[in-house]
């Protein structure tokens, strides 16, 4: 491998770890040194090949941390496993990049970075709904470019979205605490669509409602809908926060789009493919009411023909995620998964992934998505 992007740390380390870019914190690579790894890190800011992974796996190593940014499939499960290669980790929550059938067939074991990214994104979603909302973009280019000339009442009016109607699509852990975001912070409405029901998140916003109602205003509401096209039909903005897989590729195609109303807002922080660009390029076009704020896209980092032009779209590049905490925390558990599995630990079960941030941390993996077709125990506290 080139030596110039790549530095080491711990060279004495008797287990090889490469990293296919460098991780924010110190913490992370303290869990690797203290599991007697070698760490080799890609400095660069490059996304590296798969050619490049692969020599970097070489004929030895026992783990390795990867980006969101690179195909994690046959070959380089087949390279980890011929190099005596044992994990995986993700530096990401989401695993569409990974094949993990082919790593279990490998017996490689998988991990990524849950529950440190939840508010984080959350937040992501509420600041560019508001920036849609409100058009921040579009007045920011036009005061930048000297067009300001004074208060008018007419400028750059926006959307109010306060006791609105809020459909979500996805309703895990980004999603509901961006329902809670916008449920309690603007009383709008929720309407949710997802495999599963999330009773919990009913339940709150329900006891929420009483209590506005005992305050002698009026309640929210949330409640799942059967179809989606119920919720693009009624909800002012939309926003998608479900995974990447065959069933939501391209879910938001051009006739669900024609289906919201013709001043919405559609938010995206979960994977560009879920939305058709192309589609949502014409519909935005032909729609100059509509609003799309974007943190992601179908072939990042190219964006398709016209998007960046239109006025009445927000793009922000993969960022949601980006807080000095959270990307600190996924360090961690990448780093935990990785040296956990390699010291022969056994999986954590539980959600809650807290105390792999605390001073105290299980001798677990953090997150382990293949643990039970790999026989890896369960932690028992
Ligand atoms: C993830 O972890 O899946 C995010 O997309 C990174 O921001």
């Amino acid at each position: 491998m080139p030596p110039s992007k790549w530095k080491t740390c711990n060279p004495e380390g008797k287990r090889r770890v490469i990293v296919t870019k460098d991780l924010p914190g110190s913490r992370w690579l303290k869990i690797l040194t203290r599991a007697d790894c070698r760490v080799e890190i890609d400095t660069s800011t490059e996304p590296l090949s798969l050619a490049e992974i692969q020599s970097a796996i070489g004929d030895r190593c026992d783990g390795a941390i990867g980006q969101l940014t690179e195909k994690w499939g046959e070959e380089l499960f087949a390279a980890l496993q011929g190099a005596g290669g044992h994990v995986y980790s993700n530096y990401a929550v989401g695993f569409n990049n990974i094949d993990v059938s082919a790593a279990t067939r490998y017996g490689i074991a998988v991990g990524n970075t849950p529950g440190v990214l939840t508010e984080t994104t959350a937040e992501m979603a509420v600041a560019l709904t508001f920036a849609a909302a409100r058009r921040t973009g579009e007045a920011e280019r036009f005061l930048r470019s000297g067009k300001y000339n004074g208060w008018l009442p007419t400028l750059f009016l926006g959307k109010l979205l306060w006791r609105k109607t809020l459909g979500i699509v996805g309703m895990g852990r980004i999603g509901s605490a961006y329902a809670r975001m916008m449920a309690e912070g603007h009383r709008m409405n929720v309407l949710y669509f997802d495999l599963y029901p999330n009773p919990m998140l009913e339940e709150e916003i329900a006891a929420f409602g009483i209590f506005l109602k005992s305050h002698g205003e009026e309640p929210v509401s949330c409640r799942r809908v059967k179809h989606l096209e119920e919720l693009l039909q009624t909800a002012d903005c939309v926003s998608i926060h479900t995974v990447l897989d065959d069933s939501t590729r391209h879910l938001f195609n051009s006739h669900r789009l024609s289906l919201m109303k013709e001043n919405a807002i559609l938010v995206n922080t979960s994977r560009g493919p879920v939305i058709d660009e192309a589609a949502l390029v014409d519909h935005c076009r032909r729609r100059s009411e509509f609003r799309a704020a974007l943190d992601v896209f179908e072939e990042e980092p190219r964006l398709k023909p016209g998007l960046a032009e239109l006025e009445n779209v927000v793009i922000v590049p993969h960022i949601a995620s980006a807080t000095g905490w959270t990307r600190e925390g996924m360090a961690i558990l990448a780093a935990g998964n990785v040296s956990a599995v390699l010291l022969g630990y056994p999986a954590w079960k539980s959600p809650d992934i807290s105390p792999f941030i605390g001073d105290l941390p299980p001798r677990a993996a953090p997150s382990i998505l293949n643990a039970g077709e790999l026989n890896i125990p369960v932690y028992k506290q």
